[in-house]
């Protein structure tokens, strides 16, 4: 079967802005929106995990439309605040802040911490002494059962994620509350893009029953649960969204079993639902040509722009379905590489495309984990032009752009 052929409104847009091109539409974020948090239980609160993509435009948009922020750095934390999230709604996450960057980032106003270590929560609770402002944390978990097919599994084996569930059950001590730092709640995230709906509830009220086991042990009545996510959603290959009907139920039903009589609120958290569906990178055929009997098509983009975590080993390699604008199939199998001077720069092998110099190939549902998750910089090319749509209207374009700066001793007294 040949694979679908590009949406013109794309080749009108490449002819406009040029190649390789990221197209963003805030249409889908909507609706991507609206459906997750249809999902999920009356009054919970999404945060949006930037990491999935950090684009101003994007988190400005979902910012409008009620949710907060999960941000683990610097950048991250200044984007949502700048895009208009409020700092009550940002959930600062992470495993290896420094005092300094705590300092900074109470400074700059973040009040809400996820914590995975005893030592980050004295940590924490020094940088708020130090500021005179106070703090919530949540105490990430790291529980004993594992989630059930994440894509990538981040507690519920051992991890640097998380305090381990048995150790705070054993030693409920050392967490409790310092002046000026209150735990207010557990955090859970095990895992992302666990695509069996089944097993993404199961992890959810498994989570709430730890939580309600944990509460008890440590003799918390929690104003806030963060259950995190692992909301899947199709990744550089054509798809929609799961059906997550089954989340809202459920979760709610064991609340009212863990926690009766109790209302903390609910935070989740998720990237790739959210903007998965609303990206799309379009890629331009540089040359065609010929090796020892496999056929090569040489794309103006690569893992510099999609995909960098995969080709690092970090990730499975990514399946893409290509579009393109030829008709036809290739009676040989294609190799579709990137421009970069390494062998690691390919997106697929064994592609029937039919494709030749100046087609355009475009890759869908890269909205999430595209361009920030990957190797940027690696070979010194120039990032790809990102726009923005609205209802197929252009109303934004820009580009990123990585520069060196001169970088003074860092001071040693406290500013
Ligand atoms: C703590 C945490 N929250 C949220 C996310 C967002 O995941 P996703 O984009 O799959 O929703 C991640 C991803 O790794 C994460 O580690």
């Amino acid at each position: 079967m040949s694979d679908p052929t590009l949406p013109p409104h794309l080749e009108t847009l490449v002819a406009e802005y040029g190649s390789p091109l990221y197209v963003y539409e805030l249409g889908a974020v909507r609706a991507a929106c609206a459906d997750l948090t249809a999902c999920l239980p009356a009054g919970a609160q999404v945060l949006y995990s930037l990491k999935a993509n950090p684009h101003p435009a994007l988190v400005a948009e979902l910012g409008r439309l009620g949710c907060g922020a999960e941000v683990s750095s610097a950048i991250e934390l200044a984007t949502a605040l700048a895009a208009g999230i409020a700092p009550e709604l940002v959930a600062y996450t992470g495993p290896a802040r420094s005092p300094e960057e705590t300092v900074a980032a109470i400074r700059a106003g973040a009040r809400l911490f996820s914590v995975d270590s005893g030592r980050q929560y004295t940590v924490l609770a020094e940088s708020a002494a130090r500021t005179g402002t106070a703090v919530d944390v949540v105490l990430r978990v790291n529980p004993d059962r594992a989630a059930s097919g994440p894509g990538l599994a981040m507690t519920g084996v051992a991890s640097q994620f998380g305090v381990d569930e048995q150790l705070l059950l054993d030693r409920p001590g050392l967490f409790r509350p310092k002046p000026g730092s209150a735990i207010v709640g557990l955090h859970f995230y095990l895992g992302s893009n666990i695509a069996d709906a089944d097993g993404l509830v199961r992890q959810f009220t498994d989570s709430v029953d730890s939580a309600a086991r944990i509460c008890r042990a440590l003799g918390l009545r929690p104003r806030l649960l963060n259950l995190g996510g692992g909301f899947p959603h199709p990744y550089a290959q054509p798809g929609q969204a799961l059906d997550l009907s089954g989340v809202r139920p459920a979760v709610e039903k064991q609340m009212a079993e863990s926690f009766p009589g109790e209302r903390p609120r609910l935070l989740f958290e998720s990237g790739r639902r959210l903007v998965g569906g609303a990206g799309v990178l379009v890629a331009r055929v540089v040359d065609v040509k010929e090796s020892k009997g496999r056929r090569f098509a040489v794309l103006d983009s690569g893992i510099n722009h999609l995909g960098g975590m995969s080709a690092l080993g970090r990730l499975p390699r990514m399946q893409p379905t290509l579009l393109h604008s030829s008709a036809g199939e290739s009676t040989v199998p294609v190799n579709v590489v990137g421009p970069l001077c390494t062998p690691l720069d390919f997106w697929a092998r064994g592609r029937t495309l039919a494709v030749g110099p100046g087609d355009l190939i475009a890759v869908p549902n890269v909205g999430a984990y595209g361009l920030t998750a990957s190797l940027l910089a690696f070979l010194g090319r120039h990032c790809p032009t990102e726009l923005v749509l609205d209802g197929g209207a252009v109303v934004d374009a820009s580009a990123l752009v990585y520069e060196r700066r001169p970088v003074a001793p860092v001071a040693t007294a406290d500013a």
